[in-house]
């Protein structure tokens, strides 16, 4: 199987986990569009989805899916969007496509977060994929210098800003050994909206598409 199909695969198989009659939520990048054509299958048995991006929430009203206000919902039964590296523990680096800090409110919503991912993304240790940071932007070198401190090697990403008009710095050169702590000090540096590790509230579930099959692994 291709990769796209192995996502196609894994967004199929994430549908078990929808609720009928309820809200999902929706995530960001090209696995979550997989699962967004598939929601459009099943769009009269749902009652719409909260989406993490304006570009998901775009394609979900092309395909006439209605898009709810996360204030709106009392609760979430699940959330399923991608991931740039999962472990086995299902922590994850996310934020390949800017989107974290929604991603990451929703998935705070969410009493379930299904992670959906082609194999090429499940790793032993997190951290070869530059860590996003959402940033605000003038504090883009004070949080520059303390990502140094903390053994990051920051880059702008150029010509970007967020759904929430702010900057991202990808950190290069981390590895994560300990997600939980490394979250929560970036997380406090102030001038940091947030960063794309998702160690504290990380997947309940991985489909993880692999050549035979999507296995299923679940948050111990
Ligand atoms: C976007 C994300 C995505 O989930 C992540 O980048 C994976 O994307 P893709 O499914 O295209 O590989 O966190 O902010």
């Amino acid at each position: 199987m291709t990769q796209d199909e192995l996502k196609q695969a894994v967004a199929r198989e994430a549908i078990k986990y929808v609720v009928e009659d309820a809200g999902s939520g929706v995530g960001t990048g090209s696995t979550a569009n997989c699962f967004i054509d598939e929601l459009a299958k099943i769009k009269n048995r749902i009652d719409g989805a909260v989406a993490s991006s304006q570009a998901s929430a775009d394609r979900l009203k092309s395909h006439g899916i209605r898009v709810v206000d996360l204030n709106s919902v009392n609760e979430l039964p699940v959330y399923v969007d991608g991931a740039d590296e999962i472990t086995e523990h299902l922590a994850m680096i996310k934020g390949g496509g800017g989107a974290l800090t929604r991603e990451k409110i929703v998935a705070a919503v969410a009493q379930k977060f299904v992670c959906i991912a082609d194999a090429s993304k499940l790793v032993g240790v997190l951290g070869k994929f530059p860590l996003p940071v959402e940033v605000i932007p003038m504090a883009r070198s004070h949080v520059g210098r303390e990502l140094v401190r903390l053994g990051g090697q920051p880059e702008l990403r150029q010509g970007f800003t967020t759904d929430n008009g702010n900057l991202i710095l990808d950190v290069y050169g981390l590895s994560i050994l300990d997600p939980l702590k490394l979250e929560t000090e970036i997380n406090n540096i102030t001038g940091v909206v947030t960063n794309g590790l998702f160690a504290h509230r990380g997947a309940d579930v991985l489909l993880l598409g692999t050549a035979a099959w999507v296995k299923t692994m679940v948050r111990k």
